[in-house]
Parts: structure tokens; sequence; C-alpha cells
């Protein structure tokens, strides 16, 4: 692709929580495969349509490969950095496939429902705090961030102290707005203290998630320290942040409308059909679905060629009315499932029920235990968090 400067700057902002970036609808309509430019400067196509999204994220010639030059970054990223991004995420098959079999049994319905009633007891420690504490308080900072962490810090057996480390570690090197250096301090400093638990682990046997890997790889002979420091650090980003925003968005949607919160109170059997409504509306993970196309590629009629960086985009794919009637309304009746907010294809989201647990006992558990809670501010004034590649809420204000 040459370099077209009158190609639209991307990411497009979302204005309001309940939006997508106005641009999108447009697009799907007229131009469903186009160009824009990234704030590095550097080009990229965006996929607006479902059929053309789930077709490129499940193609083998679109590559995840992170460690390629041609990559498209939204930020600039120093290669030391890049590196480390390579675990399961940034991989191609057959590695890939390798990689995710090895650790897909740590993540089955059955593993994640037994960890239910530890996740249980996280959000109710969290609520009680929020409870014990000032009026109003931030909800993001109460529950959002600490809940996810938490949990986390349960999978891999990270002792819970750790918990303040890692959402200020973590929500740095996610930040778009911090400079390169500040991301790349508290990237080395998550990495460093990860390559110490891993190597603690390896003395002293542990029945976690990391134990079992060690035990695992050294029985099959294919075990590597390196590899799973690197799990083990894109199990911690990929699912703090990304639960997190949810938490915080799905609650400011719960507050809005009373009719969906009698609907939880009145029948908790029915918020895993709110979750999932919820994951498509909102789709936070709009733009991290990104691929580099390995050779030519013909995606809705147009060549994309090898080289050329692609956003598949997951809100605009949710959105798209030819799949969603009345895609912007948020409708827990109409049977989401087939949304991609988990992505698509071979990378599809392996905490996907791990998530929608987190999701299901939050909402539940702040709707039960806590009647009178409401927006401490117009809903207006709420902070979108624009500047993350993971789209959220900066802030929430609540009261009781
Ligand atoms: C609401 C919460 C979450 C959302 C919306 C979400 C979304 C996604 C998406 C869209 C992808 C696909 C990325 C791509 O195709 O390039 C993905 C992959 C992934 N997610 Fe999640 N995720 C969530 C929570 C979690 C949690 C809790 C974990 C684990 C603790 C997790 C672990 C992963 C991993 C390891 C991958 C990479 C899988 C692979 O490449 O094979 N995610 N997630």
């Amino acid at each position: 692709m040459t370099d077209d400067h009158s190609a639209p700057a991307f990411p497009f902002p979302r204005t309001c929580p309940y939006r997508l970036p106005a641009e999108y609808a447009g697009l799907r309509e007229s131009e469903p495969v186009s160009r824009v430019t990234l704030p590095t400067g550097k080009p990229a196509w965006i996929l607006t349509r479902y059929d053309d999204v789930r077709k490129a994220l499940n193609d083998p010639r679109l590559s995840s490969d992170r460690g390629n030059p041609d990559f498209p970054m939204l930020v600039e990223i120093a290669h030391s950095e890049k590196d480390s991004t390579l675990s399961l995420a940034g991989m191609d098959a057959p590695r890939h496939t390798r990689a995710r079999r090895a650790v897909v049994g740590e993540f089955t319905y059955r593993r994640m429902e037994a960890l239910r009633p530890r996740v249980q007891d996280i959000v109710d420690a969290c609520v009680d705090d929020m409870l014990a504490g000032p009026k109003p308080a931030d909800l993001v900072k109460a529950i959002s961030f600490p809940v996810p962490s938490l949990v986390i810090c349960e999978l891999l057996g990270v002792s819970d102290a750790d918990r303040d480390f890692f959402e200020d570690r973590t929500s740095r090197m996610l930040s778009m707005t911090l400079p390169p250096l500040t991301r790349q301090k508290a990237f080395l400093d998550l990495q460093s203290y990860l390559d110490e638990l891993v190597t603690r682990k390896e003395k002293e046997p542990t029945d976690d998630l990391l134990g079992r890997q060690i035990a695992k790889g050294r029985d099959s002979g294919s075990y590597d320290h390196d590899d799973l420091v690197d799990l083990a650090f894109l199990l911690l980003t990929a699912g703090h942040d990304t639960t997190g925003n949810m938490i915080s968005l799905g609650t400011l949607a719960l507050l809005e409308r009373p009719e969906l919160r009698a609907r939880i109170t009145g029948d908790p059997g029915s918020t895993p059909d709110v979750v999932e409504e919820l994951l498509r509306y909102f789709t936070i993970t709009d733009i991290i679905t990104t691929r580099v196309a390995k050779e030519d590629v013909e995606i809705g009629g147009r060549t994309i060629r090898a080289g050329e960086g692609v956003f598949a985009l997951g809100g605009s794919a949710n959105h798209d009315p030819e799949v969603f009637e009345n895609p912007g309304e948020l409708d827990v009746d109409r049977g989401a499932r087939q949304h991609v907010a988990f992505g698509y294809g071979p990378h599809q989201c392996l905490g996907q029920s791990l998530a929608r647990m987190e999701l299901e006992i939050v909402y539940d558990t702040l709707l039960r235990r806590i009647p009178g809670l409401r927006l401490a501010c117009p809903a207006g004034e709420v902070p979108l968090k624009n500047d993350a590649a993971i789209f959220g809420l900066h802030a929430l204000p609540v009261t009781w």
C-alpha cells in the first residue's frame, strides 16, 4: 500500500459510551474495506462488515505475528518490547496450534466453574471494601480493576499482595498517551516479576496453572522457561484490562436501565443473556484484532497486498445490521451468541468462559447486595477511555 495521506486518521474516537464511532455505519455501506492512517503515520486497512471480519480472522494468510516489522501498531513500540508479545496471541500455526493445545485444558468451562466460589469470594470482598469506604466511590478502582487482577493472581498462583503492582504496571503499559519509555519500564517490571515467579515454581512445585504447565512440559520434554513467562504475561494482560473495562461499562449500562436491572434481580438466570448482549453492544476490543498479510488476499472485493496491515473491527461487525437487527439497541432477548467480541477463528479468546463468569458474578452481586447503587455524576460526565487500545471508562463515580 502506498502511503495515502488523504486516508482518514484511525482509530476513530467514541464520543458516547453507547455508540461506536459514527464513521463505521457509513463505511460499512459505501467502502467496507477501506484505508486509514495510523497514529504512527503508517497506512492500514479496516474491515467493517461482519462477514469480512470473520473471514479475515479465520484466514491463515493473515498473520498475528507481532514480530513482523510490517505488523500494524497503534503506537511505536521499542523492539525489545515487541519480542515479548509473541506468546500465543502473536503466533501463527503450526506453532500457535501446539502452544494453544498445551494450555487450553486450563480454560475449559468445567475448570472455570470450579473457580466460581473463589471468584464470588473475591467479588464479595471487593464489594465489602467499597461499602466500608467513603461515598461516592469510584467503581473502577473499587471493583473493575481489582476483581480481574485478583482472579488472574488466583489462576497463576500470584500472591494478593502484588495486585497493586500489577494494576499499576498493566495500565501504564497499555496506555496510549504515556511516553514509550514509561510504558517500556512498566512492561519490564512485570516481565521480571513473572520470571521470578516461574523460577520459584520450578523449584517448589504448586498445583496452579503455572505449576501444572511446568510439570506437563517436563513430562513431555518440551518445557521452556521463557515460553512460560511469556504465557503468564499474556494471561495477565489479556485478562485484566478487558474484563475490567467490561465490568465498568456493563455496570454503567445497568445503572442507566432500570428495566434491565429489574430483570437481573427478578431472574438471576437471565444474567448470561445480559452479559452476552453487553459484550456485543460494547465490543471493547474493537481495534485489537489486527493482522498483517503474508501474501495477497482478496477481501470484500479489494486486494490486501502482502505486508499490508488489517484491522478486523469486531465492534463494527457486531453492529452490522445484516446480522444484528437494530444493532444500536441493547436487546438482551436477541440471542447475541454469534457476536465476535471474543474474536473468531484460531485466536478466539482463550479466557472467554472465565470472563463470562466474572461478569455474571459482578453484575449479580452488585445489584443484589447494593439495591440503591446509582451514578454519582451525570452519565455524560463519565470519562471515556479513548486513549487506550481497549475501550472502557477511566472512572465510574457511584453512590448508594
Ligand atoms: C470481557 C473480557 C475479554 C474480552 C472482550 C476478550 C477479547 C479477546 C479477543 C477479541 C481476542 C482475540 C484477539 C485476536 O484475534 O487477535 C482474545 C484473545 C485472547 N484472550 Fe481474551 N478477552 C477477554 C478476557 C480474557 C481473559 C479473562 C483471559 C485469560 C485470563 C483472556 C485470554 C486471552 C488469550 C490468552 C487470548 C489469545 C488466544 C490465542 O491467540 O490463541 N481473555 N481475547
